[in-house]
């Protein structure tokens, strides 16, 4: 491919011309592209408009997990995902559980995060006792920004002064802290860090501004979520072990977890499997929910899997504690029609209410993997769903999909067995 200038400035089917050249079938690809065009051009142009450069859309799945009871509510929870099995295993997971009091959950606190980093070469002593006197002035600069916000029951918090770290004694910031309510907010802090950037210089010269950005990492955004029985109640035959063993074998999973990063970390993808699926769904950011729970996994110094289990006084407590950074209006969450529909399938839910969803699906979804990885193995189910994707490859007709799951369902699947077994059936 060449380098072009001037690439954004050209209309979409210039872009598509100019592009399907260098491709095998120009015609062909063009309308490849233009096949997954939404049919109402007005939507469309509102796709568009997410982005720069926009060719067209991609598709993903979108599913739901009927039957999560949680704080005694049912919920039928839109998912976003294209990886097989996630669904239906969080489905499972909900369904178990729906026998045995649900989810539980509890949002702790929901404060958001914004620094402006900048540069002082003077005295440190001198920096902190000039704050004392500025912050005041600085939060009342703000307050226009911050009105609306404050309206709804949110605003700036609180403003402090940190050195930012050994490396570099020259470099301080302004650790802003706020409340957004159901917005997830990054707009809204970024415009008030900006204003309170300029504030700062204005108030002395010899600072240097080197950014003003929200932080991703919310500790004190956190949700708790849980599953609890009694362990005799765990008896379920399709485990296929004991509940004894299976707690057993559950727990030394979680440890394993809590010891191994290696695990840690695909055990944490598993949470996220479920999580970023609603988040997807409901329009939220999953790179900075993503980014934020592996930061918090790694608190105390060693990356850590996220959940826990308690055996104490006969009880199963399965638990998962994270940040979570949600909105439930602004953004994508108005301007996507299915974010907007996926929300009303929630019904409505305030950002608190969401962050407690998503968790739930995060816990479920890892009980759900961590529940077949020490008993049937997480292939056989896998495996089922990846069927379906080999036939649909294999361009596989209804009958030959009857076929070949019956002649597959108790052997090991790959592609190559699946076509060569196709291919004995005409
Ligand atoms: C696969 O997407 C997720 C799992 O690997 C999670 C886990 O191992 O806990 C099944």
């Amino acid at each position: 491919m060449q380098i072009i200038s001037g690439f954004s400035k050209m209309s979409k089917l210039e872009k598509l011309d100019y592009l399907s050249k260098f491709l095998g079938d120009p015609e062909k690809i063009k309308e490849r592209f233009k096949d997954f065009w939404h049919q109402d051009l007005d939507q469309q142009k509102v796709f568009d408009d997410f982005s720069e450069n926009t060719l067209t859309n991609y598709f993903f799945p979108y599913g739901v997990m009927p039957n999560l009871l949680l704080n005694n509510k049912t919920y039928c929870v839109p998912m976003v995902i294209e990886e097989s099995s996630v669904v239906a295993a969080a489905a499972n997971a909900a369904n178990f559980w729906l026998k045995r009091g649900g989810v539980k959950s509890e949002v702790i606190s929901t404060q958001k995060v914004g620094q402006v980093h900048f540069s002082w070469q003077g005295e440190k002593d001198e920096l902190f006792s000039l704050f004392k006197i500025w912050k005041r002035e600085l939060m009342d600069k703000v307050l226009p920004l911050t009105h609306t916000m404050r309206n709804r029951g949110g605003g700036l918090l609180d403003l402090i002064l940190k050195e930012t770290g050994p490396e570099d004694p020259s470099l301080y910031q302004l650790f802003v802290t706020f409340e957004t309510c159901d917005a997830m907010g990054a707009n809204f802090i970024n415009t008030v860090l900006e204003a309170l950037a300029r504030e700062l210089v204005n108030l002395n010269k010899q600072i240097e501004i080197i950014m003003a950005i929200l932080s991703n990492y919310t500790p004190n955004c956190l949700v708790r979520s849980f599953v609890e029985c009694r362990v005799e109640d765990l008896v379920d035959p399709k485990l296929g072990l004991s509940s004894e063993k299976f707690i057993y074998k559950f727990n030394q999973a979680l440890k394993i977890s809590h010891m191994d990063t290696y695990r840690a970390t695909t055990h944490n993808k598993g949470i996220f499997n479920g999580i970023d699926a609603v988040i997807l769904a409901t329009g939220n950011d999953f790179r900075a929910v993503e980014s934020c729970g592996h930061a918090y996994a790694s608190r105390e110094g060693r990356y850590k899997g996220l959940s826990e289990l308690s055996l104490k006084d006969g009880k199963f407590k399965f638990s998962l504690e994270m940040p979570l950074s949600l909105g439930t209006v602004g953004g994508l969450t108005s301007l996507h029609p299915l974010a907007k529909t996926s929300l009303e399938l929630l019904g409505h839910p305030s950002a608190k209410e969401l962050m407690m969803i998503a968790s739930s699906v995060g816990l479920l979804q890892n009980f759900a993997a961590i529940k077949s990885l020490v008993t049937s193995g997480i292939q056989k189910g896998h495996m089922k769903m990846h069927l379906l994707n080999i036939l649909n490859q294999l361009d596989a007709t209804e009958e030959e999909h009857e076929r070949v799951k019956n002649h597959f369902c108790d052997k090991v699947i790959s592609f190559k067995d699946v076509r060569d077994y196709l291919r004995t059936i005409h």
